[in-house]
C-alpha cells in the first residue's frame, strides 16, 4: 500500500535513509519534506518498507530521493511506489527530473524501466566518503501523453 508520509513515519523512514545513503538526509529534512513536497512510504504488512519524496515546480517535478529498505529490494516495490507517487502529483507535471550517482546502476535502471532517460552529465557533481567526488546523471521523463509518445 502507498500512500502519504506522515510525522509518525519519520523515525523509520530515517532508519531506512541511514542504511542506504552515504549521505543521508536528516529527520529534519524529512520533516520538511512532509509540508514542502509531496512524500510518500510504501507498506508491506503494515510496517514501512520505502519512501518517495517528489517536488512539484509549476508544471514540472523533480524526483529528490527515493529508497527501499535493504531486506526488500528487488520485489518490484520501488517500480510500484515510483510509479504511483508519481500519480498522486495534483500539478500533473509535463515532465519530472531526477539526479542519480552515476554508479548506481540499481537505481538507474529502475529510472529506465520507469521511462526516465539520460539528459546531461553533471561532472564531479557528488562527493564521496573517500573525499573524491562522482558524476550525477541528469534524467528526465516525459508525462503527457502527447509528448510521451515523441520518445516512444
Ligand atoms: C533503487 C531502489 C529504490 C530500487 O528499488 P527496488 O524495490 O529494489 O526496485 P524494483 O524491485 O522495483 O526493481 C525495478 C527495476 O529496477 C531495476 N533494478 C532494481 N534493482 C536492481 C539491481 N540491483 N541491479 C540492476 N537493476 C536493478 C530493474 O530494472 C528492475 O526491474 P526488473 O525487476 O523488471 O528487472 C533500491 O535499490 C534502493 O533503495 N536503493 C538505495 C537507495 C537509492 O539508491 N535510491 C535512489 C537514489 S536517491
Amino acid at each position: 500500500m502507498i500512500r502519504l508520509m506522515q510525522a509518525s513515519d519519520l523515525k523509520i523512514v530515517s532508519e531506512i535513509e541511514n542504511l542506504v545513503q552515504s549521505h543521508p538526509w536528516t529527520q529534519k529534512q524529512f520533516e520538511e519534506s512532509i509540508a514542502g513536497y509531496l512524500s510518500t512510504v510504501i507498506e508491506q504488512n503494515n510496517q514501512v518498507v520505502g519512501f518517495c519524496i517528489l517536488q512539484p515546480v509549476l508544471d514540472e517535478a523533480n524526483l529528490l530521493l527515493m529508497a527501499i529498505h535493504p531486506s526488500q529490494q528487488g520485489k518490484g516495490l520501488g517500480y510500484q511506489l515510483l510509479d504511483e507517487s508519481i500519480a498522486l502529483l495534483k500539478n500533473n507535471p509535463v515532465q519530472i527530473f531526477l539526479e542519480v550517482r552515476e554508479s548506481n546502476q540499481a537505481a538507474i535502471a529502475l529510472y529506465e524501466k520507469s521511462d526516465f532517460h539520460q539528459i546531461d552529465l553533471r561532472k564531479n557533481y557528488y562527493p564521496n566518503k573517500d573525499g573524491s567526488r562522482e558524476h550525477a546523471i541528469i534524467m528526465v521523463k516525459a508525462c503527457s501523453d502527447d509528448f510521451s509518445k515523441l520518445f516512444k
